[in-house]
């Protein structure tokens, strides 16, 4: 959660603070800020509290002042955890000299401890958040350092939790110092211009080489570089990273919205996702750290640890590994797996996904996995992000930046990088004739025209949405494979329309939820033709006698199977396997509609933030 951007150098500008915030809008906007030091005034800070306004705010109130070279700036974007989402605790917080100032992402969970403890140093605090604490800290910490990095050292090593932050001092101006634990953080330059932010899209068109900050690990930036130290102090090396985003990408492009957009943007997505991701002797192409095929070719079970819509993807890919490689695969919930004895060796996969591959609690079952001794693989979006730096191999879902807080595209895109990754592992296991291996393969490849098939029902599930924006109560069913899509249709639908809908395998549903039906509810059945079509179609009689609002989304040759008001989305039929992919985008769209047709913003659900760095 929370966006950083940190800009120093010749080029640096008032304006590059506020941009940058706006494209790092995803990650919160319970309140924005901005400090900048030039050297008539010193700090100048800005802060606005107003909610889904406040980046908007900020940008209007320094519109005059966007084109003033600064010597340097930091800016924040703020998705509240601790204290409110109120002016005084909007960053940039400064220390009790106010000649420090400081943005943050993350939590410092001996907060508490620390406050009390700098209160009775005599320290003063503005604001409720643990943010300011550490502005205090290093200004306790100056006076016996020999620099502003040994400072921000030292106070590090008092503070507990996953964060990364930066800080500016006025004593030297023009030098930013960042430290990373956990937490997203990047290092960009372009001529004699540095940039630190949280993550990409905020600077993707202001510079051209991008590199990567380790955990633990402290950058030093100012008009004549960056260098990188360890928590000892040495200095590392700053390993350039290569992105091919384009800010067309990281824009909305004639949409509406992000959300919009990146459902649209599906096919592609997928295309660039699987298309060239098996070599001639059907291994897969893996982006990093190559895994050793003799290793995987040990490996007796898989773990699959994920959160939100990427665990929906993991579920799907659960189906698809068991029943091509017969291996078992478990898969968890990732807040769950690291609190818990997982059993977990080194004949163990754990593959983590993840859009942002910075989530926290996927990241810390990252951790926990490779401390058991297990091979680890992270299927993730953002090159270079912590996940993919941690894990062994890496297989980077080519989606291009996801800015909607609901992610669609990346989702699609993570269930086809697994089922590329399970068709591997098929091979390897020798579950799979080669040939067979090619033709699902094959079979995969093709799924983006299909996907542009299922984009024509936007018009009528925006007609669907708008015929049931008054109904209160949502049910998404579905069997096997199913089962995950309705899942993930519950799930959007709350995100963005905050509707109650829940998710549910639909031969459970006669096990208590089918209690709940009566005519005031919506139900919802993915129903395209699984092994299981026929029980399917039988739980819908079930649902049927209890009269609620009937949509079927099953494949355009059954269109027949529903009666009187009863609503159909047609969708093309394809490998049941493989169907997750084209059965998830209608539901994507209706909740999409839903939003729209009850005044929602979908591109800013409520609470919520794109990258949750936080436990
Ligand atoms: C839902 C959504 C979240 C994320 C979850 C994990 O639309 O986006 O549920 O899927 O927070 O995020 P990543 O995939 O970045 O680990």
């Amino acid at each position: 959660m929370c966006g950083i951007i940190a800009v120093t150098g010749s080029g640096a500008k008032v304006e590059i603070l506020t941009t940058g915030l706006k494209r790092l809008e995803y990650r919160g906007y319970d309140s924005a800020g901005i400090i900048t030091v030039d050297a008539a005034h010193g700090f100048t800070r800005y802060r606005v509290a107003n909610g889904k306004t406040s980046l908007h705010e900020l940008e209007q109130e320094l519109e005059a002042a966007s084109s003033n070279e600064i010597l340097a700036g930091i800016g924040h974007t703020r998705w509240a955890t601790h204290g409110g989402p109120t002016l005084f605790n909007a960053h940039p917080h400064l220390d009790c000299t106010e000649k420090i100032a400081i943005v943050h992402n993350g939590i410092v969970e001996n907060f508490r401890e620390l406050k009390e403890q700098l209160g009775h140093n005599g320290h003063l605090f503005s604001s409720e958040t643990d943010t300011e604490v550490i502005a205090h800290l290093i200004e306790e910490q100056r006076p016996f350092c020999s620099s502003l990095l040994e400072a921000v050292q030292k106070a590090s090593r008092l503070m507990r939790g996953a964060m990364s932050f930066v800080v500016m001092s006025l004593d030297d101006p023009t030098t930013l110092v960042g430290f990373k634990r956990m937490a997203p953080m990047m290092v960009a330059s372009k001529g004699d211009t540095w940039f630190i932010a949280s993550d990409i899209p905020a600077i993707l068109d202001r510079a051209d080489r991008f590199f990567q900050v380790e955990d633990e690990n402290f950058v030093v930036v100012d008009p004549l570089g960056a260098k990188a130290f360890d928590e000892n102090g040495s200095e590392r090396d700053l390993v350039e990273l290569h992105a091919n985003w384009t800010l067309d990408a990281a824009e909305r492009s004639g949409y509406d919205d992000f959300m919009s957009k990146e459902i649209f943007e599906q096919a592609a997505s997928l295309r660039d996702t699987v298309v060239g991701r098996l070599d001639a002797s059907q291994n897969l192409v893996l982006d990093e750290h190559l895994a050793d095929t003799d290793l995987l070719a040990r490996i007796n079970k898989v773990f699959i640890v994920a959160c939100g819509t990427s665990y929906h993807a993991g579920m799907v890919a659960k189906y698809a590994i068991e029943h091509w490689t017969k291996m078992p695969v478990e898969l968890d919930i990732s807040s769950e797996f690291r609190y818990r004895d997982p059993v977990v060796d080194e004949r163990t996969l754990v593959v983590a996904v993840s859009q942002s591959g910075e989530t926290l609690d996927t990241l810390a079952a990252l951790h926990e996995a490779k401390n058991l001794g297990a091979q680890t693989l992270a299927v993730c979006n953002v090159v270079g992000s912590s996940m993919a730096r941690l894990a062994d191999s890496v297989l980077y879902t080519r989606a291009g930046p996801e800015v909607s807080v609901a992610s669609t595209k990346t989702h699609t895109a993570q269930i086809g990088a697994l089922m590329v990754l399970a068709l591997h592992l098929a091979r390897i296991k020798g579950q799979l004739y080669p040939q067979e291996v090619i033709d699902l393969y094959l079979e995969l490849c093709e799924l983006p025209n299909k996907i542009e098939e299922v984009l024509q029902v936007w018009d009528s599930v925006a007609a669907l949405a708008s015929r049931l924006s008054d109904k209160q109560r949502f049910y998404f069913i579905g069997r096997h494979v199913g089962y995950p899509v309705a899942l993930e249709g519950a799930l959007k639908l709350k995100e963005i329309s905050y509707l109650p809908a829940e998710g549910y395998p639909a031969g459970e549903l006669k096990h208590g939820p089918i209690a709940m039906l009566d005519e005031q509810a919506v139900v919802i059945v993915v129903a395209t033709r699984t092994r299981l079509y026929e029980k399917i179609m039988s739980n819908v009689e079930e649902v049927r006698a209890r009269k609620p609002f009937l949509v079927i989304l099953g494949n355009q040759q059954d269109e027949g199977c529903i009666t009187g008001s009863e609503e159909f989305i047609a969708v093309p039929r394809v490998h049941p396997l493989f169907a997750p992919i084209i059965d998830v985008i209608p539901l994507q769209m209706f909740a999409y509609h839903m939003a729209k047709s009850l005044g929602y913003d979908p591109d800013r659900p409520r609470n919520l933030a794109k990258t949750v760095t936080v436990e």
